[in-house]
């Protein structure tokens, strides 16, 4: 069978083989295949299923049928309000499945710690494109519910200086904290700001130290666009809130 080379991803080579996908070992390949094994055992249909290591040493996954909303201009029933809440209730699936298990260390939950619509696989389940289930779980780990929910407000509604009405953005944040069923008074925009500090921060000291995948990202000029973000959130603080 022949490998076929995946679009959409930022960081690493992605190639299908048949009704599977293989990917470079992430680092902690362990903890992701015994978390993924765990969701596959629950019945969870949110994330691909882990086969195990292929004979060039990369981890294989099932491949997941649909459309992984990467590029830019997505048709509207992906972006809906109604793919939106969608998304929320799948995170929380994903935390109440994985809430006070081992996985979860001494954490609330396990966070996937980089849900965006590039990392979202949509199928038309009747009445247009819905988010039925994440990929790219390198990042998974323990952590507080609100982590994630900050990463989708900060991710899926395009917090930046592209939104044009800053009131629409705050009301798509409002609908995914009830649609997750987040207090409201959750500190939802202090996280995102936490979590763009966190994440520029992060890719130039990869950089620095010379991580290749970092090096790429701030080349093309991931740290200057984060950084952009972060001020448009912070100038706009009281309005998101
Ligand atoms: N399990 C999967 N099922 C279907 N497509 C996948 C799967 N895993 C990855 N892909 C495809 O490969 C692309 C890159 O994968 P991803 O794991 O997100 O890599 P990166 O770490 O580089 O972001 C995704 O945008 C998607 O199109
Ligand atoms: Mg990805």
């Amino acid at each position: 069978m022949t490998d076929t080379s995946l679009p959409g991803g930022a960081v690493n080579a992605v190639t299908r083989v048949g009704a599977t996908v293989r990917r470079p070992l992430p680092p902690r390949a362990g903890y992701i295949h015994d978390l993924l094994t765990f969701l596959a055992q629950q019945g969870w249909d949110g994330a691909p299923r882990p086969l195990g290591v292929d004979e060039h040493g990369r981890q294989v996954l099932t491949y997941l049928p649909g459309h992984v909303a990467w590029a830019p201009g997505q048709l509207a029933a992906v972006i809906s309000d109604a793919s939106l809440s969608r998304v929320a209730g799948l995170v929380r699936q994903l935390h109440d499945l994985t809430a006070g298990t081992h996985l979860a260390g001494g954490c609330e939950v396990v966070c996937h710690n980089d849900l965006a619509p590039k990392n979202t696989v949509y199928r038309d389940l009747g009445a247009g494109m819905r988010p039925v289930a994440f990929i790219d779980w390198d990042l998974a780990g323990p952590g507080e519910r609100i982590h994630d929910v900050a990463h989708v407000c900060w991710q899926f509604v395009g917090l930046g200086p592209a939104v044009a009405a800053p009131s629409e953005a705050a009301r798509r944040i409002g609908l995914i904290r009830d649609a997750y069923g987040l207090r409201r008074d959750a500190p939802l925009i202090e996280t995102v700001l936490w979590w763009q500090d966190r994440c520029w921060r992060g890719i130039e000291a990869g950089a620095r130290a010379g991580d290749p995948a970092a090096r790429r990202l701030r080349d093309a000029g991931a740290v200057d666009e984060v950084r952009a973000s972060q001020q448009w959130v912070c100038d706009h603080r009281e309005q998101l809130t």
